[in-house]
């Protein structure tokens, strides 16, 4: 009998029902799935108000982590961890930093071959950097990595994602598609828990290798690769920022706020289309250098 613990933090159930999915195909007889949900000590708003978003972007950006409960009866040892989570401002969101920087994980995740499970807008290579060295700070293996995105092309998701977050509406309007990721996506993501099942009956998830090779797991756009770092490194210096002027819901630091979404909303309609034809430019001159990134950030498990 084998045993796999899921861990998961999702606000709209979003990132629930890929775990669902995900799960339908690995649990059986010989199989036993544990779903644990992550829940912060004071809950996060769904769907957010303008600054209540971005209040929360330095403690993001900066994983800082939020305090979440003691999840309860967990088993002693699992023979494999999926952790599932999603994206806040090119980190992994605080509920599931707070948790993996909590001494109950250094317990779980000893020695564990985990498989990550993501479900963002478009932009998640930094994060999943950010999360190796979580994972290898609680001696974890990260053995697999499934990256789920949402539908249309990414530019319509800029206005998309923050519509939905912040009104909690999915539907298509004018020339955009839904919010969110597509429902066949979801539906497929079977495939990888049915891998799972047949690879934890031969114990090849003793061997430290990847298990969900050719499943398409992960694409990593390289286009994007630039953007994800120049995007990190300025939210970085933009929280820090935001935390001088005041602390959380002051005047202050919503005047910072203002003005750093203005800024926000300006690179997005004018640097970010320059640079992507820019960038165009460029990586026609350097598509075996973007293979090779693309090839090196879409490890362990690859397309
Ligand atoms: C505060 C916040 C910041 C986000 N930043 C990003 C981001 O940088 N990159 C990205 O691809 N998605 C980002 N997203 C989208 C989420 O990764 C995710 O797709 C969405 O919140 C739905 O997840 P759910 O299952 O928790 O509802 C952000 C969402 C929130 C709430």
């Amino acid at each position: 009998m084998k045993k796999v613990l899921v861990l998961y933090y999702s606000q709209s159930g979003q990132l629930k029902s890929v775990v669902d999915s995900f799960i339908s195909k690995l649990n059986d007889d010989d199989i036993i799935v544990d779903v644990k949900s992550i829940k912060p000590t004071t809950s996060y708003p769904y769907p957010w108000s303008f600054y209540e978003f971005f209040d929360e972007f330095p403690d993001a950006a900066r994983m800082r982590g939020c305090e979440v409960k003691k999840l309860e009866n967990l088993e002693d040892d699992y023979d494999l961890i999926v952790l599932g989570y999603t994206i806040w401002f090119l980190a992994p969101s605080s509920p599931i930093v707070g948790f993996l920087k909590s001494s109950q994980a250094k317990k779980i995740f000893k020695d564990k071959p985990v498989v990550t499970l993501i479900a963002c807008r478009d932009m998640w290579v930094m994060a999943q950097e950010k999360v190796k060295k979580l994972l290898s700070n609680v001696d974890a293996k990260l053995i697999d990595n499934v990256a789920l995105t949402d539908q249309g092309k990414g530019i319509y998701s800029f206005a998309t994602t923050p519509r939905w977050l912040l009104s909690g509406k999915k539907d298509a309007f004018w020339i955009f598609p839904p919010a969110g990721i597509l429902q066949k996506d979801i539906d497929d993501a079977s495939r990888f828990g049915q891998r799972l099942n047949e690879a934890l009956k031969q114990d090849k998830e003793k061997e430290g290798k990847p298990l969900l090779k050719n499943l398409n797991a992960v694409c990593v756009n390289g286009k994007l690769i630039a953007s994800e770092m120049i995007g990190t490194r300025s939210f970085y210096i933009w929280s820090k920022i935001i935390d001088f002027c005041g602390k959380k819901k002051t005047i202050s630091r919503k005047i910072a706020i203002t003005v750093y979404a203005v800024f926000l909303a300006l690179m997005v309609f004018t640097v970010v289309p320059i640079n992507i034809i820019v960038r165009k430019i460029l990586n026609s001159f350097q598509k075996d250098k973007l293979k090779e990134l693309e090839k090196k950030y879409e490890e362990p498990s690859g397309r």
